[in-house]
């Protein structure tokens, strides 16, 4: 169970130089690389984070793009974490749905309980895709973006927690919070981003809960995307779907996608993840 065919842990990109990889599945049912490039903000606080590993007879692989705010500690912390804690979790295989939920909230416990004496509130996204034979889990936390290619369309796999969502607005007012406007809308008119790892101090606003959506990978399945707002903050979702629709090396269809970014002036740290799914004919 703890063995991988393959683990990266890109660290932190000093130049601008975007940094990529990528790989093919054992029973080459999926291949996928990423991209991440800093942005043209100060320092990076992207990370992704890809494993994948053969449990009890099933190809499981896991991908997730975690984007950081007010400085890379929570989401060093969450890709160093979240899959090693999912996949000891004991109902993994029997209850995925579960096995993340819970994992979602014991990593963020677990986070703010290891930070405790750090002064600065630091956060993290996290975008993640669990592939378990055929059945597809999107978890999400924040503003990083799931979307799959069926059949040449765009479909989003998660809608973004923003505080101006009508449900979230909601659920932070309930729980005695503010949504407010500066320059974006903002929870407290700190935070852009209405769910979060971290982020103490807006905790009983800023919840780790993810939502969670089901898809079964059959032969009209094309692709997944995973990135962050980097990306999506300038290329919409049936862009970045047809980019990549023509680009079989998913590690090449990162990388575009993740120029095209950098091309259209995202200021943001942008991080790519292209997983493509291979159908024998
Ligand atoms: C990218 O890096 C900058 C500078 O550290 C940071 O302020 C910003 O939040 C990052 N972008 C993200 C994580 O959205
Ligand atoms: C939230 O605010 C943004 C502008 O910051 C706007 O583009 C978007 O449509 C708003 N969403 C909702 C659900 O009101």
């Amino acid at each position: 169970m703890n063995v991988f065919n393959s683990v990266f842990n890109p660290s932190r990109v000093e130049g601008s130089m975007p940094v990529s990889g990528g790989g093919v599945s054992e029973d080459n049912k999926f291949s996928y690389g990423y991209s991440s490039l800093r942005g043209k903000r100060a320092s990076m606080e992207d990370f992704h984070d890809t494993k994948i590993s053969m449990i009890d007879g099933t190809m499981v692989g896991l991908f997730g793009v975690f984007d950081g705010h007010g400085g890379s500690r929570a989401a060093d912390y969450v890709k160093q974490n979240l899959f090693k804690n999912l996949l000891e979790h004991p109902q993994f295989v029997s209850d995925t749905k579960l096995a993340i939920a819970e994992t979602y909230k014991q990593t963020d416990q677990e986070y703010l309980k290891a930070e405790n004496n750090q002064h600065r509130d630091a956060g993290s996204t996290a975008s993640t895709a669990v592939l378990v034979g055929d059945r597809l889990l999107v978890a999400n936390v924040g503003d990083s973006r799931a979307v799959i290619c069926i059949a040449g369309k765009a479909i989003a796999l998660s809608t973004d927690h923003k505080p101006n969502r009508t449900d979230e607005r909601q659920r932070i007012e309930d729980a005695g919070g503010v949504v407010m406007w500066s320059g974006t809308w903002r929870v407290g008119g700190v935070l852009a981003v209405s769910r979060a790892f971290g982020d103490r101090l807006l905790k009983k606003y800023v919840v780790a809960e993810p939502e969670i959506q089901e898809e079964t990978i059959n032969s009209e399945v094309e692709f997944l995307l995973l990135a962050s707002d980097g990306l999506w903050d300038v290329v919409s979702n049936q862009d970045a779907v047809t980019m990549v629709q023509n680009v079989q090396d998913a590690e090449e269809a990162a990388k575009r996608l993740t120029e095209e970014a950098y091309k259209k002036g995202s200021a943001d740290n942008i991080t790519c993840v292209v997983i493509r799914f291979h159908h024998s004919p």
